[in-house]
């Protein structure tokens, strides 16, 4: 029994440098270095990320099903949220165990499909009036436009702002504080906040002004007697079923900070991924102007015209393939487990990558090429399951992903209704830049071409 070995697989991988590992490759380019693990070495591959930091990948839809799902209770959340918890707090995104599962049955109510459809109308209206004041043969960076959209409407939703309020209001101290979070969480030594680094400095100032702003919200709701139906109002109203108690003004921050950072940016980066992909592929882009000609024509998009809009859904949901905003999900060990085989110890870091499953042949043919139509036919039902899974799984799947897809619907086709648009002429190279979620890296400049709906 001594030797383990004998009874476990081992995972193979690249030898790495003596003190950093394969780090230096991976920060190059995350999802490229992670795929190209998967190719060399199979499901199980192992490698460094600095001295002390083993991980292994996992690339194996039955294994990472374990993982999320039926194995989940051996797992927490991994220690690179841990520098994200100044900014989210114990919100859902980084609390773990019995407390997750509590919040999740407390907010899970604002997720239910009547309150997506009465956000729906809000992100219809949103659009529009970003919109207005978009002009024929301007350029713009589509990244940022998707991003005040996304920003814009999950402000509206949250707390009943407009954009501009929003933006002055909660936007600009959260980009401020994301900004110096993203720029903390790359770096290879990471100083605990309260050492009074520049960086560390700046990020503590900006957080502590996010809290004053949110907290602030907060209790100003607290005493308004009017009864609103956004999602802090629903939030607020949320009580436990055992003893019926809400949650404490800072539990509330923590899952409104939650919400509003993981709610924007990830749509955001799907469909700026899309407006790219549309632009190389004119087929699929002429599919969608005739989806959108004869499902909405000239009139406004109705929260009621999504399920219509079945071209629209699989092709967001092919462009969540190729670019999968979450393009990896990381796991701790939290008790020894074993999984096909393999024996994972408490500590291990494990990764999951959505980058890396959803661009294998096996699953999806021509990976690399943009074809929405894939998805018809419950093409899903077809392959092995976490073989997709853009949202993640198991008691952790994205609360928002109704939401999403809804949201990245109706902002694509609102704007396709009114133009085309075209890759900026000599457009630098399109990249991925892995920040916490995948984005274009150096944005995407854009040509607005306006639309007639008759334009095919
Ligand atoms: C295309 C858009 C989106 C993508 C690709 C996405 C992806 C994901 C993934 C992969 C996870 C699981 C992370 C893990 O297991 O470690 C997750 C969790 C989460 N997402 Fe999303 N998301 C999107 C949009 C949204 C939206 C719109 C909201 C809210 C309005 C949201 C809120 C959350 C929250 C709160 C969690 C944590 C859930 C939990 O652990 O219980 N997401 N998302």
């Amino acid at each position: 029994m001594s030797d383990r070995a004998t009874f476990f697989k081992s995972a193979k991988g690249p030898k790495g440098k003596f003190l950093t590992g394969n780090l230096d490759a991976f920060r190059s380019d995350p999802p490229v270095f992670l795929q190209q693990m998967a190719e060399e070495y199979g499901d199980v591959t192992r490698f460094r990320l600095g001295p002390l930091k083993k991980v292994y990948l996992v690339s194996n839809p039955d294994m990472i099903k374990q993982i999320l799902v039926t194995k989940q209770q051996h797992f927490v959340k991994s220690d690179d949220f841990k520098v994200l918890k100044p900014i989210f707090g114990e919100g859902l995104l980084t609390s773990d165990k019995e407390f997750h599962m509590k919040q999740r049955r407390l907010i899970q109510p604002a997720f239910k499909k009547t309150h997506i459809i009465d956000y729906a109308q809000d992100m219809i209206n949103i659009t529009k009036e970003y919109l207005s004041t978009w002009k024929d043969d301007e350029e713009r960076i589509i990244t940022q436009d998707m991003m005040n959209i996304t920003l814009g409407i999950i402000c509206k939703t949250m707390f009943s702002m407009d954009f501009k309020e929003g933006y002055q209001v909660v936007g600009k101290p959260l980009e401020t504080a994301l900004k110096l979070t993203v720029k903390r969480m790359r770096s290879v030594i990471k100083l605990p906040l309260w050492i009074p680094t520049r960086t560390n400095r700046e990020t503590r100032k900006a957080i502590k002004e996010l809290d004053r702003v949110i907290l602030e919200i907060i209790q100003k709701r607290r005493n308004d007697p009017v009864k609103y139906d956004d999602m802090l109002g629903i939030l607020m109203d949320a009580r436990d079923d055992e003893n019926h108690i809400g949650m404490s003004d800072k539990q509330l921050r923590d899952e409104v900070m939650t919400i509003f950072i993981a709610g924007h940016e990830t749509t955001a980066n799907a469909l700026s991924w899309t407006w790219y992909l549309l632009s190389q592929n004119p087929g699929v882009e002429a599919k969608l102007y005739e989806e959108i000609n004869t499902v909405i024509g000239d009139k406004e998009p109705t929260p009621a015209d999504f399920m219509k809009l079945t071209f629209t859904q699989n092709l967001i949901r092919e462009s969540m393939r190729m670019f999968p905003p979450s393009f990896v999900t990381s796991r701790k060990v939290d008790k020894n487990v074993e999984v096909n085989g393999y024996h994972f110890k408490k500590g291990d870091m494990i990764l999951v990558s959505q980058y890396v499953m959803h661009r294998k042949a096996e699953y999806f043919k021509s990976p690399e090429s943009f074809i929405p139509e894939r998805f018809e036919n419950n093409f899903i039902k077809t392959i092995p399951q976490y073989a997709y899974f853009p949202f993640g799984g198991g008691p952790r799947v994205c609360i928002g992903n109704h939401f999403a897809l809804m949201e990245a619907v109706l902002v694509l086709v609102s704007v396709a209704q009114r133009f085309k648009l075209n890759l900026a002429p000599n457009h630098h190279e399109i990249k991925t830049f892995p920040s916490i979620t995948l984005r274009p890296r150096r944005g995407l400049r854009m040509i607005l071409q306006k639309r007639k709906t008759t334009d095919q």
